[in-house]
């Protein structure tokens, strides 16, 4: 048995920013609204014709490029995405040929909406540990706006569009520390995009294929849920808050994270925040808030980091990691 560690992060957003001010023209909003109930003021909108795809290429080559390797070292690719190109092949397997990764390698996607890249963390863990592969690329990566619909100010304004990748290499001393995975289908109705392609293409009218959320139940389960959560992965590890210098969690809402923050007894001034510019990117917002840290220097090799994310499903998990 060995550990994962990991070997370097990137992070994509697209061009296009759409601004608070922008979404008043739009739709029956106001910038004050927004940031008061969600912390946002801009989001990420993927171009006309820019796909998953090609923004997990360009997170996953700037994920390389600080691990210093190339696609020819890597032998797992596991991409977490609610918003794939296609039905198949997965976006994972799209990437191979893109980023030169060799033909014979492991590569799948996973969906976990929110907490995607979350569980592709621990499954690319486990491998690494059992001996099944020992370079990874790990990557979440969305286009959220493909399925906004546009009328609906209640979800229109929250979501942004980004991928966020790491390298996971094995290694003697972790890394990834422990992992923990949960999901409950049962509040399925509080958050979902309610048609899919088993469902036959002629059912899908034009909002079907569009999410839906009950913000305000959402809100509460989240704050709750993730506030056990955190208790939990650090009483399973005999860890205090206090051995924490970085708490990544899910970028939903700021307001989320500050309410999380207060439940748990953890000072907002270690809490990576980025929803502020990203909006919820969903399997993209953890990967690319640690990105975004270990690009300006707050997060420092040695460092004790707590990841956690919520999505719909719903799913749950967490990610205790020495960086
Ligand atoms: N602009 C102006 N008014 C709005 C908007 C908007 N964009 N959206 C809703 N409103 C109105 C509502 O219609 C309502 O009006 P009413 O009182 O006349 O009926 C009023 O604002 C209050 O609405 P609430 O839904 O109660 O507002 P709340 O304070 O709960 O904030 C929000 C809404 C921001 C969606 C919040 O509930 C939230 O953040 N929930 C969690 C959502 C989330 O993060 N989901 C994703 C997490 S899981 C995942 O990432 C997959």
């Amino acid at each position: 048995m060995s550990f994962s560690r990991i070997r370097g992060t990137g992070g994509y957003l697209p061009e296009r920013i759409i601004t608070n001010h922008d979404l008043e023209r739009m739709v029956d909003t106001s910038d004050q609204w927004i940031r008061e109930r969600t912390g946002i003021s801009e989001r990420h909108i993927a171009a006309e014709g820019e796909l998953c795809s090609d923004l997990a290429a360009a997170a996953a080559r700037r994920a390389l490029t600080a691990a210093a390797f190339t696609g020819r070292d890597i032998d797992l690719v596991v991409l977490a995405t609610s918003t794939p190109d296609q039905i198949f092949p997965s976006t994972a397997c799209l990437l191979q040929e893109r980023l030169d990764i060799p033909r014979n390698v492991i590569a799948f996607d996973i969906a976990a909406a929110c907490c995607g890249f979350i569980y592709a963390l621990d499954v690319a863990d486990r491998f690494i540990r059992t001996g099944g592969a020992r370079r990874a690329l790990v990557i979440g990566a969305e286009t959220f706006s493909r399925i906004l619909n546009w009328q609906d100010r209640a979800t229109c304004v929250l979501f942004g569009d980004g991928a966020g990748a790491v390298v996971l290499e094995a290694a003697e001393e972790p890394g990834v520390l422990a992992t923990r995975l949960h999901a409950d289908g049962r509040q399925a109705a509080l958050l979902n995009v309610p048609w899919g392609v088993s469902q036959g293409y002629d059912r899908l009218t034009d909002n079907s294929g569009k999410i839906t959320m009950r913000g305000n139940e959402v809100f509460k389960v989240a704050v709750r849920t993730m506030g056990r959560l955190v208790n939990e992965t650090l009483q399973a590890n005999n860890l205090s808050r206090e051995e924490v210098d970085w708490l990544v969690p899910h970028q939903a809402n700021i307001r989320i994270m500050t309410a999380l923050a207060r439940k748990i007894g953890f000072p907002m001034e270690r809490v990576i925040v980025t929803a502020d510019r990203h909006a919820n990117t969903s399997a993209a917002s953890v990967p690319l808030a640690l990105d975004v840290a270990v690009r300006d220097g707050r997060i420092q090799r040695g460092q004790l980091l707590l990841l956690e994310a919520f999505g719909a499903g719903f799913t749950w998990g967490s990610a205790l990691v020495r960086y």
